[in-house]
């Protein structure tokens, strides 16, 4: 069995076929589906969806990028879903310098990043983190408030090296699409290094269609891809490595 941890089912690109998506999946072995939000309306629509589908669990949170127009109603109304039953982390949250580069916008990611993480923390909840060319501020805030449920490093981007602080602060490496494409050294150097037990596997669908449907939209029937990958790298048994990763997911998420 396997455990997409990170998916946007609520993506509009997505969002129409859902029925089919899932029973393609599970057709494969995928049978849990973590759908994350991305703002107020996405994460909402993950709740729906978590409601409607027992296979499918929801992250509440708002995305670096889409944190400048966030009112105080709306943090508290999307948060106060921590309480439901199928939501079960705060995500995606984290900082984005690719799409934000003044200092002005970065700061206010910051700041929104580290009140999500406490927020989580107040409701018991892991964490899925986006990282996108902010590294160091990330791990910074990282060892600075800690996450105490958790979480996973969503597509996982650091080096090899940074690898051992990321792993002492809980946290796990979400291993997806990149991870098959041909020019990936980086991130096969990461999947060599990971312990097993530190790795989960997600699809960011409809995005990062792994290799040979790069380019395409993504759904998590392709995440069998990822797991052919991870036994090529780390030369262990894909049965192994199905029962290992599915029980971390589980485990980390509580369900
Ligand atoms: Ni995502």
């Amino acid at each position: 069995m396997i455990f997409d941890t990170h998916c946007h089912l609520n993506d509009e690109a997505l969002l129409a076929n859902v029925d089919k998506i899932i029973t393609e999946s599970l057709k494969v072995g995928v049978d849990k589906f973590l759908v994350v939000g991305w703002d107020k309306k996405s994460s909402l629509e993950a709740i729906k969806l978590a409601e409607k589908y027992p296979e499918v669990f929801a992250a509440i949170g708002f995305h670096p990028s889409n944190v400048f127009d966030v009112t105080e109603t709306d943090y508290q109304e999307v948060m106060a879903y921590l309480t439901h039953p199928k939501v079960v982390a705060v995500g995606e949250i984290g900082l984005d310098y690719h799409w934000n580069k003044t200092a002005e916008e970065r700061n206010t990611q910051k700041q929104f990043f580290i009140r999500q993480i406490k927020t989580a923390n107040e409701y018991k909840k892991p964490i899925t983190i986006h990282n996108r060319e902010a590294f160091e501020d990330c791990l910074n805030i990282l060892k600075q408030h800690k996450p105490v449920m958790g979480g996973v490093m969503h597509c996982y981007s650091g080096s090899a090296e940074a690898l051992k602080v990321v792993l002492e602060l809980g946290l796990l490496i979400g291993l997806g699409g990149t991870l098959t494409f041909t020019n990936a050294r980086k991130v096969k150097e990461v999947c060599m290094e990971t312990p097993l037990e530190k790795i989960v596997v997600e699809t960011d669908a409809p995005y990062l269609a792994p290799h040979p449907q790069r380019g395409t939209i993504n759904t998590p029937k392709n995440i069998a891809l990822v797991i052919d990958e991870i036994a090529k790298v780390k030369n262990l048994s894909k049965k192994h490595i199905l029962d290992v990763i599915y029980k971390t997911s589980c485990d980390m998420f509580h369900v």
